[in-house]
This record gives C-alpha cells, structure tokens and sequence, in this order.
C-alpha cells in the first residue's frame, strides 16, 4: 500500500530531480569559467577553442587563426623596432657587430608583462595553451628582411646550463605580427604529412613535410616535448627565407617549470652557482645570456663572473 505510490512516484520525482542537478552544474559551470569571480589565477583571457585547428600530431600542433588582433601585432612590432633601433646604435658606438651566422634576422626580448597588452597577450597564451604564465619566457620579436631565414632547428635543448631556469622548453608559441607576400613560412619538414592538398602559393622550402604560411594576427603552437617528455625529433622547425616583403614573428617559448623563479641575493654582486667562472670562461655570458646575464627584472645566475655588475 505504502509501496505502490511511491513506486509510481518515483521515475518522474528521479527524473526532475536530475534535471534539476543538470541546471544547477550548467549554472555553475558558466560561472566558474566566466573568471570573474575573483578567485581564478589570472585575469579572464578570452580565447576561443573553436578558433585553433589541429594541423599536425607527429609533431603536435595547433593553427589559432586571429589571435592577435591587429592593433596588438602593431603594439608588439613598434615596441620591438624600437628597441631594435636603441641597440643598434649602441652596438654601432662600441664596434660590436650584429651580424650573426646563424640566424639572419634581428631580434629583442620583450619584457615579461611591461605593459598591459603585453600582458594579455601573455595571459591569452596561457589560457589557450593551459600552461602557467610563469613558464613562459620574455616574448622574443623577430624581423625578418628581403632573404633572411631562420636554419632547422629545434626549441628544446641538449645542454645542462640551458634547462636550469625552468627545465625544457616543452612548448613554443609562434605568433606572425605581419603578412608576408611570399615565403617567410614555418615549415617542419620531418612532419608526418596527412594532409595531400598542398598550397600551391608555398615557396620550394615550405613543400617537404608541414608549412604554415605566416599570417598577421595567426598563432602557432607546437611542443617540443612528447607527451611522455622526451624530446620529440619531429619538432625539427625552420623559417623559410622571406622572397617578398617583409617577417615579423613573436615567439613564446614555455617552459616545463617556472621561468620566473630566480633566486638571488639582494643587491650584492654575486655568482649564484660555483660553476659561474667556468661557464663564464667558456662564453656562456654570449651564448647563453638569459641565465647567466638575465635582465634587471629577472638577473641572471652569474653577473659576477660575467661583470655585469
Ligand atoms: C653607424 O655609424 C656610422 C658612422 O659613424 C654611420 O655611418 C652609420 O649610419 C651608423 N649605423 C647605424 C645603424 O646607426
Ligand atoms: C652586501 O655585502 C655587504 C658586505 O659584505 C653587507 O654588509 C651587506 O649587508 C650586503 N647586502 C645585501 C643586500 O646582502
Ligand atoms: C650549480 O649548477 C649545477 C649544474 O647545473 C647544479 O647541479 C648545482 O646544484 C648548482 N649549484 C647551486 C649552488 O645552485
């Protein structure tokens, strides 16, 4: 007697009630993700999955058609052109050359968040790739003129000294801050080709294995890493000459760790490991100036051995 009704009671009074749990979570979904509650780590970056596209898994990457918007690939390049024009006029007063063998454009680090859309831009970045903000390094912008291109290469490192602040580079975000009428691509030629529709507008160096042809505002993300964190071969990358007009490129490189983590003491003048003046003595000051060298926000673990203080 007792049983009965509520045996007929009971689908529908399940099924409201898991309506109603449905509604609820929906509701604190869109709340949670929205950013604004003031708990989220960083400010609310809005980025659109919909808008990246798978273009590769051997190696792993991403197309993020319009990242940036125009007047944010604008900020990026005239900050960089001016800093390009400070230190090339330092390096004329003291005799340094800028020239360098193995890479042919010019490029400057970008402060880490200097400004507010430097800022959000890093904030994006981090939103669309889920990795923190703080294991990324200073933005590098890169010129490319008539001819310049960047040799195969790969992001992560085979040394010791160069993974200490913040481990490998696990991932690498491109960003293109102009259109380039021809060239000026980002191939990865040892890429694992699924796609048979070539672009028939590719320059000869961008035919081999994947290209992505550079785009004002376009974004590309890749990991250097597999997913199990070995070095993944295939990431192998380079930029292809530029045949007409002009390349500027913005790269974000992230680390496996925090990059921001840089223990040093006060204001003295010292080396942070007792390997400083050996490294030092082998050129590491040239070669590998973000560790050892640093910038003022961020110093280095050797500006003793390398007298920069
Ligand atoms: C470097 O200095 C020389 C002579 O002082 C000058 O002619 C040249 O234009 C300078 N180059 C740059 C990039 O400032
Ligand atoms: C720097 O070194 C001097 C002398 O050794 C010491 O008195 C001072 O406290 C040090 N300053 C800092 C910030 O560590
Ligand atoms: C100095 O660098 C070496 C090599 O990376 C590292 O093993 C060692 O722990 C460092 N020493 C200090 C005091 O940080």
């Amino acid at each position: 007697m007792k049983g009965s009704p509520l045996a007929w009671a009971g689908p529908p009074a399940r099924l409201c009630c898991l309506l109603l749990l449905f509604v609820v979570l929906i509701g604190r979904g869109g709340a949670d993700g929205g950013g604004g509650r003031g708990t989220s780590v960083y400010p609310a970056a809005v980025v659109y999955p919909h808008h990246s596209r798978q273009i590769s898994w051997k190696p792993r990457a991403f197309l993020y058609q319009r990242f940036l918007t125009d007047d944010e690939a604008n900020h990026l390049i005239s900050l960089a052109r001016a800093e390009l024009k400070r230190s090339a006029v330092a390096d004329n007063m003291s005799g340094k050359s800028t020239l360098s063998d193995v890479r042919t454009s010019s490029g400057t680090f970008l402060r880490k968040g200097q400004d507010p859309i430097v800022g959000g831009i890093e904030d994006k970045i981090a939103a669309w790739t889920f990795l923190p903000k703080e294991n990324g390094e200073d933005i590098q912008v890169r010129r490319y003129m008539h001819g310049e291109k960047y040799m195969p290469h790969y992001d992560y490192f085979t040394d010791k000294v160069n993974t200490i602040r913040g481990g490998h580079r696990t991932a690498t975000v491109l960003m293109y801050l102009t259109d380039v009428a021809e060239g000026g691509e980002t191939v990865f030629p040892l890429a694992e080709e699924f796609d048979d529709t070539k672009d028939a507008t590719l320059s000869e160096c961008a035919q081999k294995g994947i290209a992505v042809k550079p785009r004002k505002g376009d974004a590309l993300l890749f990991f250097n890493l597999n997913p199990d964190s070995t070095t993944d071969s295939l990431s192998l990358h380079a930029g292809c000459p530029v045949i007409k007009g002009e390349k500027w490129s913005a790269t974000k490189w992230i680390r496996v760790a925090s990059f921001d983590k840089v223990y040093h003491s006060g204001g003295n003048c010292t080396d942070e490991n007792e390997s400083c003046p050996k490294w030092a003595a082998l050129g590491e000051c040239k070669k590998n100036p973000d560790y050892m060298v640093g910038t003022e926000a961020l110093p280095g673990y050797c500006r003793r051995s390398c007298n920069v203080c």
